[in-house]
């Protein structure tokens, strides 16, 4: 007997700046993705003194502009996804090719009439369009010339966009979620709130700023959302990783207890309860900065109280080990949200540690937080496959993904509420930390390197006929 609910949302994730290329195309505009360099010191370089959002073709090259050329490929990706049986597709609208610079009041045609075919194409498989509004691809002149999400002028330029696209595609598309990852500008403001340290990324009161701007952005979007149907349901997403102390020492104890409010709960708590929590002035203080600092008013607490999210959508990834009382830090290189290595705990090529328990705490720790459905909307393992032109044996993805499903069944007989998974990078695409395509996440091979060279064939690997087998059992066949 499965544990998995009938019609749960098995499928797979992607975001628009990562595979579908066309960065010119059809009238899109720049957005930050198309000006985020390829390689590993792209986090690096992002978080430098002088970065600016322009293009320097000089010094970088952009391989977002050509993503895996889905823009072009996508009915034939979707009818892979197809044969694997996917239920559900989450993936994102890229905000420039609506609104190419961000602050038009009437939307670009050609890009509503790309997504409208997207969405149209996954229809026809019964495959339900799970969309993403921003994905860390904010148009280019929202950043730049605006000064990113800070400026609450893009509240209104959002409210315009997501207006568009649900009044537009909410007779055909149920699931929504309004900003991709939206605590990550904890620590990287530059995917999600265009602001880099030229631009005011050093001052913690800029990225508490943008974040109470997005929240009332989200808060304006669920509200059109109902409005045109109250059947929508419309959700935050969060990077959450799951926070152990090291040892039982209660000082480290509380710095995770810390970690967590700051990092794993802040956004969600807004979003999902509707309020600012109790931790807050406590938390803005120890960063620079008070809640009296920012530009809030009481009709935007009323409007946060008023339109919170359906639904809790998260990415996992990894988990995150905290010690503050030791000077011999044994620091994760890859962990890309910090922390301390965890010695019962394996990593990927990139340094993420690997921990599928973590998942089933973090799914109980959510839906128990927040009584409100949680959808998995990513987790995988980013890893080099060797392809010769013969199968691709990615066992080890397979390993990954088998152990999370099960600890994502763990989590339901405890009593989770979980609505659906779907594994990031479903299909190989850009990574967004560091712009290469040799880390890879999919079910289906892209032919394409880290230079640009490769025919973009797209080849079925050993996960893709497994996770068909596990989406066909609807999570019983999991060997
Ligand atoms: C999430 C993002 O953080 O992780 C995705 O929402 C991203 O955009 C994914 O691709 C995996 O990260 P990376 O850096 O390996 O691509």
């Amino acid at each position: 007997m499965t544990v998995f609910p009938k019609g749960f949302l098995w499928g797979g994730a992607t975001a628009a700046n990562q595979l579908e290329g066309g960065y010119d195309r059809d009238k899109k505009g720049l957005s930050v993705a198309d000006v985020m360099p390829g390689g590993k010191q792209r986090m690096a370089v992002l978080a430098s003194d002088d970065f600016e959002w322009k293009l320097d073709n000089e010094h970088y090259h952009y391989p977002n502009h050509r993503g895996i050329e889905h823009y072009d490929h996508f009915e034939e990706d979707i009818k892979l996804f197809a044969e694997m049986g996917f239920k559900c597709y989450r993936f994102s609208v890229a905000w420039s090719r609506i609104f190419p610079r961000g602050d038009e009041k009437l939307p670009n045609e050609a890009g509503l009439a790309f997504y409208e075919k997207l969405i149209d194409t996954c229809l026809a498989y019964q495959i339900e369009p799970v969309i993403t509004i921003s994905h860390y691809e904010m148009p280019l002149v929202l950043a730049d010339e605006y000064g990113g999400w800070k400026n609450r002028q893009l509240v209104q330029f959002y409210e315009n966009y997501a207006s568009v696209l649900l009044t537009r595609f909410y007779k055909k598309v149920k699931y929504w979620m309004t900003f991709n990852e939206i605590n990550s500008a904890f620590h990287f403001p530059a995917l999600s709130q265009g602001l880099v340290k030229s631009n005011g990324a050093n001052d913690f009161k800029n990225i508490a700023q943008a974040w109470h701007n997005q929240f009332v952005a989200s808060s304006k979007a669920v509200k059109i959302a109902h409005e045109l149907d109250s059947e929508l349901k419309i959700g935050c997403m969060i990077i959450y990783a799951t926070t152990y102390s090291i040892d039982a020492d209660p000082i480290n104890q509380a710095a995770t207890m810390i970690q967590n409010q700051e990092f794993n709960y802040y956004c969600a708590d807004v979003q999902v309860r509707g309020q600012y929590p109790a931790y807050t002035e406590r938390m803005l203080s120890s960063h620079g900065t008070s809640f009296n600092a920012l530009d809030i008013t009481e009709e935007d607490l009323a409007l946060l109280k008023a339109y919170p999210v359906d639904y809790v959508g998260f990415s996992y990834y990894m988990s995150s080990a905290i010690n503050v009382t030791s000077d011999d830090l044994d620091e994760v290189a890859g962990n890309l949200l910090g922390g301390v290595r965890n010695p019962f705990l394996k990593a990927s090529d990139w340094g993420w540690q690997i921990d599928p328990e973590g998942l089933r705490i973090a799914l109980n720790d959510l839906y128990n937080r927040y009584q409100k459905p949680v959808f998995i909307v990513e987790n995988g393992l980013g890893a080099i496959d060797q392809f010769d032109g013969g199968q691709i044996k990615d066992s080890y993805r397979i390993d990954y993904l088998r152990e999370h499903i099960k600890a994502m069944a763990e989590a339901i007989e405890d009593g989770v509420d979980l609505m659906g998974y779907t594994p990031w990078g479903c299909i190989d695409l850009v990574s967004a930390s560091t712009g290469e395509m040799s880390k890879r996440y999919g079910f289906i091979y892209v032919d394409l390197d880290d230079d640009g060279n490769g025919s973009l064939e797209r080849s079925r690997k050993d996960s893709f006929y497994w996770y068909k087998k596990v989406i066909q059992s609807n999570g019983i066949d999991l060997d």
